[in-house]
C-alpha cells in the first residue's frame, strides 16, 4: 500500500475564507462568461441575416432614414457581440507545469475556517512525492474550491482531500447524492441548496475547467458519502 502523509489542519483566518469565496466567484463568473459566449454565438446568425436584408432594402430605398438607423443599430450590436465574444474567450486558462499538492494545499488551507465554523475535520493527504501536472493553475484551484465547498456542505464529520500522483480526490461522509438527482448535478444552476446558499454553478464550473485542462473527472456516491476524482495530465 502507498504511504500517505497527513497534513494537519492549520489555523486559518477569516481573510482566507474571504479569499476562498472570491475564488468561487471567479469560477462562477467564468462559467457565466462561457454561457454568455454560447448565447452570443447563437445571436450572430439572426444579426447577420438582418444586416444582409437591410443592405438589400437600402439599395432599393437609398434615402430612407429609418433603414439607415436600423443598419447603424445592427452594426452596433454586431460590434458589441464581437467584443464580448473575444473577452469571454479569454476566461479559458492556459495549461502550465505545476505541483498539484502545492496548489491543492493552498486551497485546503483557505477552506479551513469554513470547516472549523461547521465543526468538520478537513484533512489533506499527499500520497507519493507530489507530482507535477500540466494544468491551468487558476482552473486547478477553482476545481478544488468547488469540490471542497460541496463536500463541506454535505459532510457529517469529515472531508478528506487526497493528492495521489496526478489525481485529486475529494471525499465526504455525507448521505450521498440521491439516484434521482445524479443526471442533473452538473447542469448549470441545478442546486438543492436553499436560495442564497447555492447558485448551482460549482460543478458546472468544475466540469468545464477539468475539460479545459484535459483532466478526467469521475465520481461515486452512496449512503456513506461522495467522492469526486480529477486526474490531470502528467507533465
Ligand atoms: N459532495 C456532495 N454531496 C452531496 N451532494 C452534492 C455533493 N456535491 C454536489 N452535490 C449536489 O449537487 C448539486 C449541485 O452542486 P453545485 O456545486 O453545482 O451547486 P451548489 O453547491 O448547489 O451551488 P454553488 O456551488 O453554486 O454554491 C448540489 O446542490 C447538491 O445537491
Ligand atoms: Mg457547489
Amino acid at each position: 500500500m502507498t504511504q500517505a502523509s497527513t497534513v494537519e489542519p492549520t489555523p486559518g483566518s477569516d481573510q482566507a475564507s474571504e479569499e476562498a469565496l472570491q475564488w468561487m466567484e471567479t469560477g462562477r463568473l467564468a462559467e457565466l462568461g462561457l454561457l454568455s459566449a454560447e448565447l452570443l454565438h447563437e445571436l450572430r446568425q439572426p444579426i447577420f441575416s438582418s444586416k444582409a436584408l437591410i443592405e438589400l432594402m437600402r439599395r432599393k430605398h437609398p434615402d430612407d432614414d429609418g433603414l439607415r438607423v436600423i443598419e447603424a443599430q445592427l452594426q452596433h450590436v454586431q460590434t458589441l457581440l464581437e467584443t464580448y465574444t473575444v473577452s469571454s474567450r479569454r476566461t479559458r486558462g492556459r495549461a502550465e507545469p505545476l505541483q498539484l499538492d502545492a496548489s491543492v494545499n493552498a486551497i485546503v488551507e483557505m477552506m479551513q475556517p469554513r470547516a472549523r465554523a461547521r465543526q468538520l475535520r478537513l484533512e489533506l493527504r499527499v500520497v507519493g512525492a507530489g507530482e507535477a501536472v500540466m494544468a491551468d493553475p487558476t482552473g486547478v484551484r477553482q476545481i478544488a474550491v468547488n469540490l471542497v465547498a460541496n463536500a463541506l456542505d454535505a459532510a457529517r464529520a469529515a472531508v478528506v482531500v487526497t493528492v495521489d500522483g496526478c489525481q485529486l480526490r475529494v471525499s465526504d461522509d455525507g448521505s450521498g447524492i440521491p439516484a434521482s438527482l445524479k443526471s442533473q448535478i452538473f447542469d448549470p444552476f441545478f442546486t438543492t441548496k436553499p436560495p442564497g446558499e447555492g447558485t448551482g454553478l460549482g460543478l458546472a464550473v468544475a466540469q468545464r475547467l477539468a475539460a479545459d485542462s484535459r483532466a478526467e473527472l469521475e465520481w461515486d456516491t452512496g449512503p456513506g458519502g461522495t467522492e469526486f476524482r480529477v486526474r490531470f495530465p502528467a507533465l
